[in-house]
């Protein structure tokens, strides 16, 4: 079993090399070099990152891998080749894709997410489950930015790749992503070794947002403090960065990251009708509950004076309701 995770380690060296150097020296790679360039990648992000691209064509790294003495079932087992469908045999499991290498906690590639340069499905093809890849205990760029993660106590949180690339080099050296799948009690636990301050940075589009409204309460429990960078709707954290630039980044969505409740109560907003008494009754029930949940007195009275203020109920009215959720939750 150790032996077959060091082999394993040593293909997917090896795989790195072979798809970076296919971006980097062939023409092969020269349309995957022009999508990079046209996103924004810099030679010094493709190196940093590792980035490569995963040729068209059915059997380059299996061929390659053959050549150097590397088993075909176990390279399956791994994650690297797929099974052919009709026949027998092997082929590359990632095709014509750039290929974002993502390293385990020793520093070495475990794994890679391939995107397709074109529009179709899966846009990011990831490795499966292996020896060696667990999603749930895996956290992209976890092991490059622990250094900056433990140094400032605080992780940046973010949706995707791509956004956790530009975002370092807009100086956000403590991101890190999770594998395409939801954040869990496992990878917030496993954060919360190096960080005391988790800032949730996920797309401003209605999924980016709801993913936040639930991964906020799974970082609260590990003992995080929680903010949120607000994003407008339409955009990632790439996107942003490429339209604002970084420093615009930096101040207005990282530095100026709103609190926990902040979040959770214009979350709320967007699930009720505003304009009508129900609606309003029902926003303020909800809002009071939220607020009436932190721990903090002045936090508490902050907020409701802002409510009181927005709609005219007395700040004595709030506070008794307040007190009510208090008990009834204690
Ligand atoms: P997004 O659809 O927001 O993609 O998915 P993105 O990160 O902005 O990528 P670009 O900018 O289009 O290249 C967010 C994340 O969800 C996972 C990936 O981790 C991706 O970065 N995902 C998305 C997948 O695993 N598979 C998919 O097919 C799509
Ligand atoms: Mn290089
Ligand atoms: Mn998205
Ligand atoms: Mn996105
Ligand atoms: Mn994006």
């Amino acid at each position: 079993r150790q032996k077959e995770r060091e082999t394993l380690v040593e293909a997917h060296g090896y795989a790195t090399k072979l798809y970076h150097y296919v971006l980097r020296n062939t023409a092969a790679g020269k349309p995957a070099m022009d999508y990079l360039r046209s996103r924004g990648f810099s030679d010094k992000l493709i190196e940093e990152f590792g980035i490569g691209y995963a040729p068209s064509r059915w059997d380059t790294l299996t061929q390659a891998l053959q050549r150097n003495g590397f088993e075909l079932p176990e390279m399956e087992r791994g994650g690297l080749l797929s099974r052919r469908q009709e026949g027998e045999g092997y082929v590359d499991r990632f095709r014509d894709r750039i290929m974002f290498p993502i390293h385990g906690g020793d520093g070495r590639v475990i794994a890679f997410a391939g995107r397709l340069m074109s529009a179709g499905q899966p846009k990011y093809l990831n490795s499966p489950e292996t020896p060696l890849f667990a999603k749930s205990r895996t956290l992209y760029r976890l092991p490059e930015a622990r250094g900056a993660i433990r140094k400032t106590r605080q992780v940046v949180l973010f949706e995707g790749y791509v956004d956790v690339i530009k975002a370092w080099s807009a100086g956000v050296t403590n991101g890190v992503a999770t594998m395409g799948t939801a954040l869990t009690a496992e990878h917030a636990a496993l954060l919360r070794r190096f960080a005391d301050e988790a800032i949730l940075c996920y797309d401003g589009d209605d999924a980016g947002q709801a993913a936040a409204a639930k991964s906020l309460p799974l970082l609260e429990n590990a003992g995080f403090r929680v903010r949120v960078g607000l994003l407008p709707p339409g955009m990632d954290p790439d996107e942003y960065i490429g339209a604002h630039g970084p420093e615009s980044f930096l101040r207005e969505v990282i530095e100026g990251a709103v609190s926990a409740v902040k979040f959770q109560l214009i979350y709320l907003r967007k699930s009720h009708i505003l304009l009508e008494e129900d609606g309003k009754i029902r926003y303020l029930r909800d809002a009071v509950q939220l607020i009436a949940r932190r721990d903090s007195p002045t936090e508490r009275e902050m907020l409701l004076k802002e409510l009181s203020l927005e709609f005219e109920v007395s700040l004595d009215t709030l506070k008794q309701e307040a007190a009510d959720v208090r008990r009834r939750e204690k």
